[in-house]
């Protein structure tokens, strides 16, 4: 099929474009759009037979369920028969915005949205572009992230299309998207409330809003079932092998010299965090040194590097606190095993 690339303006994004992209999504089609964490890959979420096809055009296990976007917090109404008070405080407080929350679902979703789990992930997008195609659609919309199944995900319709072009309808290009790595993932159906992702919204902005949350680390081990599907699978996976250094700085840098120097006549690019650091005989790309920055930057240069034929990625680690746990999560899971801490 042929790819239709849509360009609108991401503040004040042309109705009549956002009309093409909703009717392929009533059409029972598929729209990649942008949203103010990454793109994802649209269809009507109360269509079990466009949501299949999600999963073909990904290639993503049809074990993992899909987040619902809607365009209001009254559209939820839909969606679960049960909001429970931490909701109604959350969304207040947080929509639209990159904060997803886990929900009991209500028969109208088709199991194959939530993976044929009795919870439904919602969440509203504080993006113009996503709420304009959604209200327009008139249906919620399911989407992951619009990526290849195990890729980085896309911060913006040139990654969209280098994935997934000639496999989607429509890609709505609303430029590149302001924090780069996914909506926090919070479940409110277990006793206490469950941090299954981090990201944007942090655990302490979660507790200061309804008073408890704890954050699931099953998924940094090997534990047989993570509470969050998706987050089994190698992840945001760059082709080269990447090595993760986190500890304390001056600690940090030796080690980093000493992998340079042990992988003398291979290409080494290393992610650094201060723009003027240098490990003589590597490429330093600089990533960024605020965890809003680092976010932004990560997905675009771990795709960046894979067009090179690196053959080792090294990557300064950061705090993990706030912001930063969530770009610790997503290099730690790009990582795989490889992980040294000092
Ligand atoms: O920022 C985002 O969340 C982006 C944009 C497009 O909104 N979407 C996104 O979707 O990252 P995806 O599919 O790549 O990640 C959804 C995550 C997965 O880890 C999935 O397992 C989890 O949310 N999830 C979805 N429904 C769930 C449920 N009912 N229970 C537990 N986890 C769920
Ligand atoms: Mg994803």
């Amino acid at each position: 099929m042929k790819t239709l690339r849509l360009t609108v303006d991401p503040r004040r994004p042309d109705k009549k474009q956002l009309a093409k992209a909703a009717r392929v999504i009533r059409g029972g089609g598929l729209v990649a759009f942008p949203t103010e964490t990454v793109y994802g890959l649209g269809a009507n979420a109360l269509s079990a037979q466009a949501i299949r096809k999600i999963f073909r055009a990904k290639g993503r296990p049809s074990d993992n369920p899909l987040i619902v976007h809607i365009a209001e917090p009254g559209d939820l109404d839909r969606l679960t028969d049960d909001i429970p008070a931490s909701a109604k405080k959350l969304i207040r407080k947080f929509w639209p915005g990159p904060l997803t929350l886990v929900l009991k679902k209500s028969k109208n979703i088709p199991a194959e949205a939530t993976a044929g789990l009795d919870t439904v992930a919602v969440r509203m997008p504080d993006h113009p572009v996503a709420i304009g195609l959604i209200r327009m659609a008139g249906c919620p919309v399911a989407a992951p992230s619009a990526n290849t199944s195990g890729r980085p995900s896309p911060t913006s319709a040139g990654h969209v299309a280098e994935d997934l072009d000639g496999r989607i309808h429509a890609i709505l290009d609303g430029g590149p998207t302001r924090i780069g790595i996914e909506s926090t993932v919070l479940d409110l159906t277990s006793p206490v409330p469950v941090i299954l992702r981090p990201g944007k919204i942090s655990e302490s902005q979660i507790r200061r809003c309804i008073g408890v949350v704890v954050t699931d680390r099953s998924t940094h081990g090997k534990a047989a079932r993570p509470r969050s599907p998706g987050m089994k699978y190698r992840h945001y996976a760059p082709r080269a092998r990447l090595i993760v250094v986190e500890g304390s700085k001056p600690l940090v840098e030796r080690r980093i010299r000493l992998l340079v120097r042990r992988n003398v006549g291979r290409h080494v690019t290393v992610l650094v965090t201060n723009r003027r650091r240098r490990y003589p005989g590597a490429e330093c790309v600089f990533v960024g040194s605020s965890a809003e920055s680092i976010a932004r930057n990560l997905f675009r240069l771990l795709r960046e590097t894979d067009k090179k034929s690196v053959s080792l990625i090294v990557a300064e680690g950061i705090h993990a606190k706030g912001l930063g746990a969530a770009v610790m999560n997503r290099l730690r899971k790009a990582a795989g095993a490889n992980i040294i801490s000092i």
